[in-house]
């Protein structure tokens, strides 16, 4: 098997493997990439669902989803296009930063794609981290902020007060590397601990801009078979809806995390 990059700041393809079919020195090396290039690309893939499960549950037990899972496979959930006004993974974020213990990675499997359009986008919150000033990678070191599903809530008609919330360092350090990543996002993150949201505001609307600049991004154009998996400990990313209600149809399933420090 061999890796080439995707693009400058994350990303690699992964060719000449068959993901039903690896060792475990086959997975060292793939885990290293993982931590090197933070996405990784397998095109051509022949998966079941449970083909799927089982390739994930090599990073760990594999996170069961409220609603919406497959019938004989509740942590496989199916992303299908229902049009742009149901699409609500269209905004930067790291995925369920709203829980105690997100998911470290998130594994998708393409069965259909549109020809043009439809990526994800994703962009590198370490390269983010990196290219602040030592001032404000003190000051933000310092802080912890709190994520809410309360967004998530209101689209699906449910209670915001309700929703799931968690706090977390805005800076975490990748469990595996070390490397210290920005860790908020638009979607869920609402404000500063012992912050108000007012005073939090014009802190993480610069955060926010600044963690998606060009050139910490990178985005995947989907074809049908390919297996994509990414690092959420240390990305954002976005799901691109410029495809109209051309057909995607792509399988997910997300890894248990650490608690992130
Ligand atoms: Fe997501």
């Amino acid at each position: 098997m061999q890796v080439e990059r995707m693009a400058a700041p994350l990303g690699g393809i992964v060719t000449g493997l068959d993901v039903r079919d690896v060792d475990e020195e086959a997975w060292q090396q793939l885990n290293a990439w993982f931590c090197e290039f933070h996405v990784l690309v397998f095109p051509g893939q022949d998966l079941t669902p449970a083909d799927q499960v089982a390739f994930a549950e090599r990073w760990g037990p594999t996170i069961p989803f409220p609603y919406g899972g497959l019938p004989d496979h509740p942590n496989l959930i199916e992303l299908r296009n229902r049009g742009k006004r149901q699409d609500i993974n269209q905004h930067w974020h790291s995925d369920m930063t709203y829980n105690p213990e997100p998911p470290k990675l998130t594994m998708l499997y393409a069965l259909e794609a549109p020809a043009h359009g439809g990526e994800t986008a994703f962009a590198n919150q370490a390269l983010a981290y990196d290219e602040l000033s030592s001032g404000m990678r003190r000051v933000i070191d310092e802080l912890s902020a709190l994520h809410s599903a309360e967004g998530l809530a209101r689209v699906y008609g449910e209670d915001p007060q309700a929703a799931p919330r968690a706090e977390h360092p805005v800076v975490r350090t990748h469990d595996e590397t070390g490397a210290r990543s920005l860790y908020v996002c638009k979607a869920f993150t609402t404000r500063f601990k012992d912050w108000t949201r007012e005073e939090s505001k014009w802190l993480l609307n610069f955060l926010f801009e600044h963690g998606v600049r060009p050139e910490f991004q990178a985005r995947h154009q989907w074809r049908a078979r390919d297996l994509v998996m990414w690092d959420n400990r240390c990305l954002l990313h976005y799901a691109v809806h410029d495809h109209g209600d051309d057909p995607r149809l792509i399988h997910r399933c997300q890894v248990e995390g650490p608690v992130p420090a």
